[in-house]
């Protein structure tokens, strides 16, 4: 008897299904836990650059990204003085036309930066440049040299979007409060249950299938996967086979079998779909943080406030995972305008939950001399 591909998928899925846990599956030691011999964010020292201005760069690079398309450049003037802005080979024109997301990831870039430098001994100046996100200059940063403020920098390297296995429970109003400080009361926590994360779920469920159906949305997502290891190693960006937690046998047939092309197939988008609602009812509820206003200085500032808030989930146990189709999508942005008052401006809407245990990052990043323009 013969055993075709879709036979196969099959067979996968269905032995994913039984074995539950996909690193029980002996094969996941040979199918290669990294898609890197180096490591997925290992930092290379850049020839020439002062090695302290590479280790800040390095840190700010660990921010995340939406499809991990790392949108930043930075143009060195002198060894203090730096401008950086979105390339616009990297910007998300089918889910992130206003490039409103861009400019959060470049604040959360920004965020790294300028805790980074603090810890070296500099402090980090910033001035936003840019009157609307779609110009590539967003920023003009000038490091000083400055009495240092310590941060455990290890926050960043271990930082990291986690998907699965979330636990169902509440979280405690400890570290909620502990979360929502760096957002200034634009935090706003719904445990699971509730009537406002039902509408969350239903509303992503529906964005994301809306989105899924979108050929040029899906065709974006396609440019951005890196399924092989040779594509991750090569391209130091975008969604890997291992970022997208599809592990084991699957993740071993996935990297040597599947094409991105193929998740232009009726029945990946399908898969995907159902992937998503069985994921919006995981966890311990949801984070909405929003903006007094949506200027490049209000996104950049909300970017930042993001990421000092995900860079202490890590040690309260907290997973964060941003599901951004209900903000992406006009169906869902219609819903949220329609039940709230015009002042009410979402920039992220995150699933949260405990995890234990908390794996490590898998997401690469491109070395910084691959971002640094002279
Ligand atoms: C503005 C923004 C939007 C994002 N949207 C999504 C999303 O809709 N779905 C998702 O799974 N991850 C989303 N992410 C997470 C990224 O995919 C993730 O940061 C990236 O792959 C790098 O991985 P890391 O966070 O583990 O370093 C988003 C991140 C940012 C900063």
């Amino acid at each position: 008897m013969t055993t075709d591909r879709r036979d196969f998928m099959k067979i996968l899925g269905g032995f994913a299904l039984v074995a539950g846990a996909a690193p029980l599956i002996p094969v996941s030691a040979g199918a290669a836990r990294s898609d890197f011999r180096s490591g997925p964010r290992t930092e290379s020292p850049v020839a020439g650059l002062d090695p302290a201005l590479g280790h800040i760069l390095h840190y700010a690079s660990l921010a995340p990204s939406g499809h991990n398309s790392q949108p930043w450049y930075v143009r060195l003037m002198d060894d203090q003085k730096m401008i950086i802005g979105v390339d616009p080979e990297r910007r998300l024109p089918a889910v992130d036309p206003d490039s409103r997301e861009a400019m959060l990831s470049l604040g959360a870039f920004v965020e790294n930066l300028s805790l980074a430098a603090g810890d070296m001994g500099y402090e980090a100046q910033t001035e936003v440049r840019a009157g609307s996100p779609l110009e590539q200059e967003i920023l003009g940063v000038t490091l000083r040299k400055a009495k240092p403020i310590a941060y455990p920098l290890k926050r960043m390297t271990l930082r990291m979007t986690a998907k699965h296995g979330y636990r169902s429970s509440e979280l405690t109003k400890d570290d909620v409060d502990a979360l929502a400080e760096p957002l200034g009361g634009r935090l706003f926590y719904f445990p699971p249950g509730s009537e406002h994360a039902r509408c969350i779920e239903e509303g992503t469920v529906e964005a994301f299938r809306v989105q899924t159906g979108r050929d040029e949305a899906q065709q974006e997502l396609v440019k951005w996967l890196r399924l092989s290891h040779e594509a991750a190693e090569r391209q130091r960006d975008g969604l890997t086979t291992e970022g997208m937690e599809i592990r084991g046998l699957k993740g071993w047939y996935v990297r040597n079998f599947t094409k991105p092309d193929d998740f232009m197939k009726k029945g990946m988008r399908k898969k995907s779909v159902d992937q998503a609602a069985r994921l919006v009812r995981q966890g311990g509820g949801w984070f909405v943080i929003t903006s007094p206003g949506e200027s490049v200085a209000d996104l950049i500032d909300v970017g930042r406030r993001f990421e000092r808030m995900a860079l202490m989930a890590r040690e309260r146990g907290v997973a964060i995972h941003p599901m951004t189709q209900i903000l992406e999508e006009e169906i869902g942005r219609s819903e949220i305008f329609s039940n709230h008052d015009s002042g009410m401006l979402p920039q992220f809407v995150l699933r949260v939950g405990y995890l234990d245990p908390y794996p490590d990052p898998v997401s690469p990043r491109r070395p910084v001399s691959w971002f640094l323009r002279s």
